[in-house]
């Protein structure tokens, strides 16, 4: 049975769609298959894996809506043995078409349901709002992993994220926070050290961070993975392998 992981934090700009893909890029290479859902409107990562956005047949707009089932909506991404759910801007209607109807929460975890055993794992990026969708993607998922920039002000975000965490885990009971993974972590830099100590207090975190690295931008720029894009020696290339091993070793 796949592992439903939802990215998410309710700030943007902290690497939830480059995690979501470089994530779901080094689990394809450690054997897994994966399916890539994009819950976004802005539909980032649809974009990321070189899809337009406005030349989709159909997109997870349409399975939410009711208008197609998961397994219509499937495409595959350019990496070799990855599925992708796009997303497109109607995205942002759905959120308002639903919002009315009994259940609104649970409609993606029962329309992903068919299609979750054919996947080892499927990884949800989600916008940086704590709307329904996104409420939808937790209800849906096993695991939680939240992107993070060693900032004070990031620190101070999570509090939101896991209460609202806490929230769902009473209509989903087996939704666990798995950790933080920082990112754009900058080793010269001592507020981010002091954050990363305080982090690590508060929360489950990651032993792998990632660091800053302007490869990451150029490669989204190119559709490419950071492993196609800078290679697999290219030590960001290194973090997400081994980020992706530690969420292995924790979902099995
Ligand atoms: N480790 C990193 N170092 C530097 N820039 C990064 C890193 N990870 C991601 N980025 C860049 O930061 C920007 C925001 O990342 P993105 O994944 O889109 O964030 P979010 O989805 O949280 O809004 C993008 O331009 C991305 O390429
Ligand atoms: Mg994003």
């Amino acid at each position: 049975m796949g592992k439903v992981i939802s990215i998410v934090n309710n700030k943007g700009g902290v690497a939830k769609t480059t995690t979501a893909f470089n994530l779901s890029c080094a689990l394809s290479r450690l054997g897994k298959r994966v399916l890539m859902i994009d819950l976004d409107p802005q539909s980032s990562l649809t974009i990321y894996c070189g899809l337009e956005p406005l030349e989709l047949k159909k997109s997870i707009y349409d399975v939410l809506t009711n208008h197609c089932e998961a397994k219509d909506a499937l495409m595959n991404s350019p990496i070799e043995g990855i599925d992708i759910i796009p997303a497109s801007i109607d995205l942002s209607a759905a959120e308002v078409e639903i919002v009315g109807k009994i259940g609104r929460e649970f409609i993606l975890s029962d329309k992903l349901a068919p299609v979750v055993e054919g996947y080892d794992y499927i990884v949800i990026d989600n916008s940086p709002s704590l709307g329904v969708l996104t409420v939808n993607s937790l209800i849906a998922s096993d695991y939680v992993i939240s992107p993070s920039e060693p900032t004070y002000l990031a620190l101070r975000g999570l509090e939101i994220l896991t209460s609202t965490i806490n929230q769902v885990v009473s209509f989903n009971g087996k939704l666990k926070f798995m950790g933080v993974l920082i990112t754009m972590y900058d080793p010269r830099t001592s507020h981010h050290a002091e954050v990363i100590e305080e982090l690590k207090k508060s929360y489950p975190t990651f032993k792998t961070m990632v660091k800053r690295s302007i490869r990451f931008s150029d490669s989204c720029l190119s559709s490419q993975s950071i492993f196609d894009y800078a290679g697999d020696s290219f030590a960001g290339a290194q973090a997400y392998l081994d980020f992706a091993k530690e969420v292995i070793d924790y979902a099995g």
